[in-house]
C-alpha cells in the first residue's frame, strides 16, 4: 500500500481544524483546514495530485469566494505564485451551470449530471483562458484538473490587481477603448466572453480580463446576445466618467458591419 489514499485518509483525521484565512498552508500540514464545502474529499484528492506533481507547493490566504468557486493564492514548485480556482462541487447551481454549457457545442454532449458539469465548467475556463491568453491580457492558465484550475496569480503582495469597479477610472475614454480593443481581438479569434463587467477586469500594469467560465465560441447560439450584453455592462459603467458611443454602434464596430 501507501498510496495517495492512505495520505487522504490521515489528513481526513485532520478535519476538525477548520478557518484558514491567511496563514501559510503547505503539503505536509495545513490544507486540509479549509471548509468542506470546498475541500471535500475527492477535491482533495485532487489538490493533492497536483501537489505531489509539482503543480501546488503550497497554497496560502482565501483571495476570493464566487457564486460558483473560491479562489486561493498559492506557488508552484518552481515558487511562481499562482492562483489556485476551486469549482465546488456540492454547492454549485449545476442545472444553470449545465444549461450554459450545452449552448456552446464544445460542450454539447456533457453528462448531465453535478461532477461531469462543473469539472467540464474548469476545463472550459481553461480552454478559454488558453484561446484569450494568445490575443489579450488575462491570467495565463497552468492547468485544469477536475474541478481544480490553476493560472498566473495577477497581483501585487499576495493581493490581486483591484477590479475595474474599485478604481476610479483615470482615463476613462483610453480604458474604455483598450477594452473594447479587447472584446474585438477575442471576438475576432472566435471567442465571447461572456460574463464580462467591471467585476472581471482586473486593473494591474495592463488591463486583465479574467473569470472566462461562461466564455463561449463565436457560432454558439447565444453568442451575438452575450456579446450585446458584455458591450453594454462596459458602456453602462463607463458612461458614469464619460460621454459613451451608442453600444449598438460600438457594436457594429465589433462585428465590422
Ligand atoms: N489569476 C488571478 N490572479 C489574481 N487574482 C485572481 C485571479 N483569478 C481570480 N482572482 C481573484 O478572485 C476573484 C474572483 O475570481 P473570478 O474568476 O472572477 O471568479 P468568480 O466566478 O467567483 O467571480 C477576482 O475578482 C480576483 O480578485
Ligand atoms: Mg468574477
Amino acid at each position: 500500500m501507501g498510496g495517495i489514499e492512505d495520505h487522504i485518509d490521515v489528513y481526513e483525521k485532520k478535519e476538525d481544524i477548520r478557518g484558514l484565512k491567511s496563514e501559510r498552508v503547505n503539503k505536509d500540514s495545513d490544507i486540509f483546514k479549509v471548509r468542506d464545502e470546498v475541500f471535500d474529499q475527492s477535491t482533495r484528492l485532487t489538490i493533492f495530485k497536483l501537489m505531489n506533481n509539482g503543480y501546488i507547493e503550497s497554497l496560502s490566504g482565501e483571495i476570493a469566494t464566487g457564486k460558483e468557486a473560491n479562489v486561493f493564492y498559492g506557488k508552484n514548485r518552481d515558487g511562481k505564485e499562482i492562483a489556485v480556482k476551486i469549482y465546488r462541487i456540492a454547492t454549485s447551481n449545476f442545472n444553470k451551470m449545465y444549461s450554459y454549457l450545452v449552448g456552446d457545442p464544445r460542450f454539447y454532449y456533457t453528462k448531465k449530471d453535478k461532477r461531469s458539469t462543473v469539472f467540464t465548467w474548469a476545463k472550459r475556463e481553461f480552454k478559454n483562458l488558453k484561446i484569450a491568453s494568445e490575443v489579450i491580457n488575462v491570467p495565463k492558465p497552468i492547468i485544469a484538473r477536475n474541478n481544480v484550475l490553476i493560472m498566473e496569480f495577477l497581483g501585487k503582495n499576495m493581493k490581486p490587481y483591484p477590479p475595474l469597479k474599485e478604481i476610479k477610472a483615470k482615463n476613462p475614454e483610453k480604458e474604455f477603448d483598450t477594452i473594447i480593443e479587447s472584446i474585438t481581438k477575442l471576438y475576432d479569434t472566435g471567442l465571447v466572453h461572456a460574463d464580462l463587467s467591471e467585476y472581471n477586469i482586473l486593473m494591474g500594469k495592463k488591463i486583465y480580463f479574467i473569470d472566462f467560465a461562461q466564455g463561449t465560441i463565436k457560432n454558439s447560439i447565444m453568442a451575438q446576445d452575450f456579446l450585446k450584453r458584455d458591450v453594454e455592462n462596459i458602456t453602462k459603467y463607463f458612461s458614469n466618467y464619460m460621454d459613451v458611443p451608442n453600444p449598438d454602434e460600438t457594436l457594429r464596430g465589433i462585428l465590422n458591419e
